[in-house]
Formats: C-alpha cells, structure tokens, sequence
C-alpha cells in the first residue's frame, strides 16, 4: 500500500471509520473499511458496486454495519439513527423525492430533509415564546441558502420543474440547512450541465473556506483531479489505497481495479 502522507492528525481527524462491514444476504457490500478524514474535500472514488453509496448510509445511519465502528468528532455514532447523526453534524445530500417535487423551491427550502432533522433545528421549535421568531429565522435562511445557489429567482417554481443541476444545488442546500458541518455528496454532478456544473463546484469550495467537510464521491476523474486534496479508492468493499490524486491515479493497482470492472 502506498504512504499517504495525506492521512490526518488524531487532532485534525474529523471522521474515523474503523473495520465496518456490511453485508446484505450473501453479498459483502463493505468487508473492513478502515479510514480516517480530516478537514477540506476527500473524493471517494472506486468501480460500479464498489461500496461507496452503502459507505455513506452506514456512516449517516440508513444502515447499521454489522461489524466496525464509526467515530464523528470524537463521539462513537455507530449505529445511531440518521437524525442523531445529523444532530452530530454529519449529513448526506438525498435525491428529492417524488411528494416534494411537487412543493415549491422555498417549501422545500423549508422543510428539512426527511430523518435529518436535528435538534439544532427542531429545538427552537419548543421554546413556545420565540416560535414567530425562530419560523422568520427559518425562513430568513432558507431564502439566504436561495440567494446563495442562484434559486432565488425559482422559489414559487415546483421542484418538480427543475433541470437536473438545479435540484442538485436544491439538495445540497436543503442538507445545508440543517447545520452540519460535514457532507456527504454522492454524485453531485450526475446529470447536471456543464454551466451548473461549475456553479455547482465553486460553490462547494466555497463552503469549504468556510469550514464545511465535505466526502465527494464521483465517477469523473478529471473533477476529482482537479477538486479534492486527497483520494480515498473503494475497491470491493475494502479501501485499496489513498493519497494525493497524482498518486491515486498512476497507481497500478487502481487502474487493474477500474479495468476489471468498468466497461471502459
Ligand atoms: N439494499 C441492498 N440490498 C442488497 N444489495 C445491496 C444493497 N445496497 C447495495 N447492495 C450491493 O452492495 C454492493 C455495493 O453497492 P453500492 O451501491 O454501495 O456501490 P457503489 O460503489 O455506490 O456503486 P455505484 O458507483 O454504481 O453507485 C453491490 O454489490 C450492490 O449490489
Ligand atoms: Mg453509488
């Protein structure tokens, strides 16, 4: 296995997973993942079935692994449920389903994401006396998150109605919202234009000036070159190595795992 010299310091260690399994019938889904991430963009990169979507729902708590364990900023979340895991301040972005497609922008805006709501969203709703102003507040952050990915000029429009690209900066404003300070991006840009595309990433780096974590899996290598400090590849269920994209890319072992298994 290659050195990376990449991997964070216990201090600057923001999630750490360790051994985590899971396994669906007779499939090993995830078989050890062991990995340590720290502050700024990490692309998750690794073959069709490789395990990376069913890596993010074992670590915001969709799935329980069934071995392993998962530590956010220092606290032991495995096995906790999503909104405890949300309310810790790790989330992932969620395609929009189908009954929020037909409520507007700014009601999706809203809403906090289904199973995500924390406490530091849903608690200022039982302080009985500040509940107009907390909903103005509400409000005044969903219509801020609007401003901020270009939905401004769509809030009346139903979800429904938007391109591939702006749902995708819609979810990963309605993830936003509910206040974490780690996220998981699974295919932000799948099917999104090239011009949203852009928008889509700066914005993303954006957010990273300002202390946001973000795990980015992608299958473009190119926006992984380009975008994330470090690389983590899944291959199988395992991680089979890590480092500077530079490093991920020329190795040999990676190119056999791409080889092997995408149509290429
Ligand atoms: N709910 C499930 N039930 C049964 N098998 C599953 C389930 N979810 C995932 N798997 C299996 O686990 C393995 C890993 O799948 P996963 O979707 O996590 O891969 P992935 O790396 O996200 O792939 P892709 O790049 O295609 O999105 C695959 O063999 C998949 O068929
Ligand atoms: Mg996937």
């Amino acid at each position: 296995m290659s050195e990376d010299s990449l991997v964070p310091s216990p201090e600057e260690t923001i999630l750490e997973v360790d051994g985590v399994e899971k396994h669906f019938g007779g499939i090993t889904a995830l078989d050890g993942v062991n990995l340590s991430v720290g502050p700024g963009i990490t692309g998750l990169i690794g073959p069709n079935g490789a395990g990376k979507t069913t890596f993010f729902n074992c670590l915001t708590g969709f799935y329980t692994p069934e071995v392993g364990s998962i530590r956010f900023e220092g606290t032991d979340i495995t096995g906790a449920r999503p909104p405890a895991v949300a309310q810790q301040g790790m989330v992932r972005t969620f395609q929009i389903p189908r009954e929020l497609s037909e409520m507007t922008v700014l009601e999706n805006l809203l809403l906090a994401p289904p199973d995500q709501t924390g406490e530091r969203l849903s608690g200022a709703w039982v302080r009985g006396d500040q509940f107009v102003e907390d909903e103005l507040d509400v409000r005044e952050r969903a219509l801020e998150m609007a401003d901020f990915f270009e939905l401004d000029h769509l809030l009346d429009e139903p979800a429904g109605n938007l391109s591939g690209g702006q749902r995708k900066l819609l979810e990963l404003a309605r993830a936003l919202l509910t206040d974490p300070e780690m996220v998981l991006l699974d295919e932000p840009l799948a099917g999104v234009n090239p011009t949203l595309e852009e928008k889509i990433l700066e914005r993303i780096h954006e957010l990273e000036e300002q202390g946001y974590t973000f795990l980015f899996v992608e299958h473009d290598i190119d926006v992984i070159m380009e975008h994330c400090e470090r690389v983590v590849v899944l291959h199988r269920g395992e991680v089979l190595t890590s480092g500077t994209p530079e490093e991920v890319q020329s190795d040999e072992r990676v190119i056999e795992a791409y080889l092997g298994e995408v149509d290429v």
